[in-house]
């Protein structure tokens, strides 16, 4: 059976870029794909054609391929020296992932790091604090996030240096993401704002095993396993560009849907205020008992998913449904479709936490929600984003109340992750009371 028999839209000379364009973008062709053709569906997009699978169930067939499609990631390139990282061939990924999880997923390096997020994290609730008027969330908490990366991955470097390190890495990421959406603006200005970065990178790696400048658990994990430099270089880059966005738009989104849910906000506010009595900042170890804090953060990154979708290529046949996928061919994975899919989130607009205690996520099929991705190319950064986003949830809320500016309803846009168009502004007030655990105030 070809792709042919997979149902979809018609295309034109240039696929279905039209329908994509008219539908806001891939984030939301992808709702309207579905809803329209069903959980298996065909499309076509510069160049390849794609069949997306919106059942999770389905989605198992898939979940072994470890090639990404080169010509949807083409725009990665200017920033790898040594090869575009996400799409390295398989027998490449693995080891580099290997690495990447030893030291991104493992305890010791979140409970090394914590401290540092929360008072970065309480610099910020101490500018809002002061601030009169609304506060438009999702650029400054990005830039905290950026800001909580670059000292994760480059070490203890200054506070100068790291702002500069932030400013330069804004320049290279507005000029070359943003050539996804128009022709180059300011190259000049991006390769010199690049150079400064790897030449800062190479600093801690010169510096790695001398004590001398900062110290950097990734930078010496990579190091010690023997990593060239300029992969090295790529690396501390692209894992600077995966974390910054999006942990800044699931805190910022987060906050926008405690905002519209008092109760809910009242509930996480009252587990806060018990777990951290008379303390203002947060240590690694009190995450494990925020559970309700934690479920509200992955109710959040259901309804806005920061990452909405990814990619793979095949290089075997695939029974997925009915139907059979030709070695080559490229899947397409509508994460914000899944977290809609009514069948598996009934009511899926309603923001409620409570979908995810145990009992209610006990038989929900595992590719259900994966905000991560899923597979040998799922994210490494998980664990490491959970950590940051609780953090920073914590600081906030145990020192702010959040309410929305009425008529400032955010739409949300693709801009690499899933963007607030006009930002996300709400009011931001120190809290008065402390909430008890049941949520009173
Ligand atoms: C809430 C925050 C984050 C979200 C929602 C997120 C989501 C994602 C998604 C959806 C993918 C693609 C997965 C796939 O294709 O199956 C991805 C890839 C990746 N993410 Fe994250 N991410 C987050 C934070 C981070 C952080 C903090 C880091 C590193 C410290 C990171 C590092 C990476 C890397 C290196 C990849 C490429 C994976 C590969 O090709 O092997 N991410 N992320």
């Amino acid at each position: 059976m070809s792709l042919e028999a997979i149902p979809g839209p018609p295309g034109g000379a240039d696929g279905n870029v039209g329908d994509i364009a008219a539908a806001g973008g891939l984030h939301t062709f992808q709702l309207r794909l579905h809803e329209e053709y069903g959980d298996v569906a065909r499309f076509r997009m510069s160049g390849l054609d794609l069949v997306s699978v919106a059942d999770p169930v389905l989605l198992e067939a898939t979940a072994r391929i470890n090639e990404r499609p080169d010509p949807l990631f083409a725009f990665l390139e200017p920033l790898c020296e040594a090869g575009n990282l996400q799409t390295l061939p398989g027998e490449e990924h693995v080891p580099w992932r290997r690495l990447l999880l030893s030291t991104l997923a493992g305890r010791r390096t979140h409970e090394a790091y914590a401290h540092r997020f929360a008072e970065l994290a309480a610099g910020l609730a101490d500018r809002w604090a002061a601030r009169t008027g609304p506060v438009e969330l999702q650029q400054e908490l990005s830039e905290l996030s950026l800001r909580m990366i670059c000292e994760y991955a480059l070490g203890g470097i200054g506070a100068e240096e790291a702002t500069e390190v932030v400013g330069a890495f804004e320049v290279v990421l507005t000029e070359y993401l943003g050539r996804m959406y128009r022709a180059p603006e300011e190259e000049a200005r991006a390769a010199e704002a690049l150079r400064f970065l790897r030449a800062t990178v190479d600093r801690v790696i010169a510096g790695h095993g001398t004590g001398t400048g900062g110290r950097s658990d990734l930078i010496a994990t990579l190091a010690d396993a023997g990593t060239p430099p300029a992969r090295i270089r790529d690396t501390v880059l692209m894992i600077m560009l995966a974390a910054h966005h999006t942990t800044g738009v699931s805190v910022s989104w987060t906050l926008y849907l405690l905002g519209r849910h008092p109760d809910v906000a009242r509930r996480v506010t009252g587990e806060v205020d018990a777990v951290l009595g008379g303390r203002d900042l947060p240590e690694y170890a009190d995450l494990k008992d925020l559970p309700y804090l934690e479920m509200a953060l992955k109710e959040a990154m259901r309804l806005y998913t920061p990452g909405p979708y990814g990619a793979r290529e095949t290089d075997t046949d695939l029974a997925i449904g009915p139907y059979t996928v030709p070695a080559g061919a490229t899947v397409f994975y509508p994460f914000w479709a899944l977290h809609l899919n009514p069948r598996y989130w009934p009511d899926p607009d309603r923001y409620d936490p409570d979908r995810f205690t145990a009992e209610n996520a006990a038989g929900r099929p595992r590719f259900a929600y994966v905000p991560f991705g899923l597979g040998p190319r799922s994210c490494e950064g998980a664990a490491l984003a959970l950590v940051e986003a609780k953090l920073v949830l914590a600081v906030l809320l145990r020192r702010l109340a959040f309410t929305p500016v009425p008529g400032r309803e955010p739409t949300p846009v693709e801009r690499f992750v899933l963007w607030a168009e006009e930002g996300i502004e709400m009011r931001v007030a120190p809290r008065t009371g402390r909430a008890r655990p049941d949520g009173v105030e």
